[in-house]
């Protein structure tokens, strides 16, 4: 995608919320940039001004850079597009402090507001206004892993709730079971532990899909020999793959 032009606006415009991108950790660096520039208006000290100049380009170049990383790291489609944007500010702000060592103080903050409350107003408003939705989606997927992660954790909680039951008493006043033929174990007991095995095993296989564990550190979590875990994991992939 090729940007449109950015035509500078003589205007210059104060932050507001239209330049909000709703990415806090953005437009917090974006206000700061504002508020920096809002400071040279009136400042009648040659020093300051020259100091806080410097500030200003250093945190703009910051700010750039934190941009352009976390648009590497959503893997922007339009990243260079929009690093070639930046190079320009970039040489915008290397020029204003070349030419503020002959400048008034007057004329600096002029070049200032031009800079910031037009360039960079207009440069937030129409550039970086178009990664938004990426940001957004990356952010939801990352949230829909995580979630993904959390009720993973759950179902191997269930299944300590299973052990935790096996282990507690019946409740008191709960019908006696009929008592299984020897060597024959209840239909209710048989379909408890076909329950338990089934729900255990897809644990097993999603626990090892993760890829955080090993297939001895699931045979020791889960307590069974890695060869059990190693004929679940294939009868998984088998029901996988038909
Ligand atoms: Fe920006
Ligand atoms: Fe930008």
């Amino acid at each position: 995608m090729v940007f449109k032009e950015i035509k500078m606006d003589s205007r210059v415009t104060r932050w507001n919320s239209n330049i909000e991108t709703g990415i806090p950790e953005i437009d917090d660096q974006h206000r700061r940039l504002f508020e920096l520039a809002a400071s040279f208006r009136g400042q009648g000290d040659e020093i300051r001004i020259m100091k806080s100049l410097a500030i200003l380009c250093d945190y703009a170049k910051v700010h750039l850079r934190e941009e352009e990383a976390l648009l590497e790291t959503i893997g922007y489609t339009d990243l260079a597009a929009h690093r070639q944007a930046h190079v320009e500010f970039r040489a915008l702000l290397r020029q204003l402090l070349t030419d503020a060592t002959h400048l008034s103080l007057d004329e600096i903050a002029t070049r200032v507001e031009s800079l910031i409350n037009g360039w960079f107003y207009n440069h937030i408003l129409r550039v970086d206004a178009q990664y938004v939705p990426a940001v957004a989606a990356y952010q939801n997927y990352q949230q829909s892993l995580r979630a993904g992660r959390r009720n993973r954790r759950l179902e191997l909680g269930s299944l300590h709730f299973f052990e935790d039951a096996k282990a507690s008493p019946p409740e008191p006043g709960s019908p006696p079971e009929i008592p299984p033929q020897p060597g024959q174990a209840s239909s209710k007991a048989q379909a408890n532990h076909a329950d338990e095995h089934a729900e255990r095993n897809d644990a097993i296989c999603l626990e090892f899909s993760s890829g955080n564990y090993t297939q001895a550190q699931i045979a020791e979590h889960f307590g069974v020999h890695y060869s059990t875990v190693s004929r679940i994991l294939k009868k998984g992939r088998r029901r996988d793959i038909a």
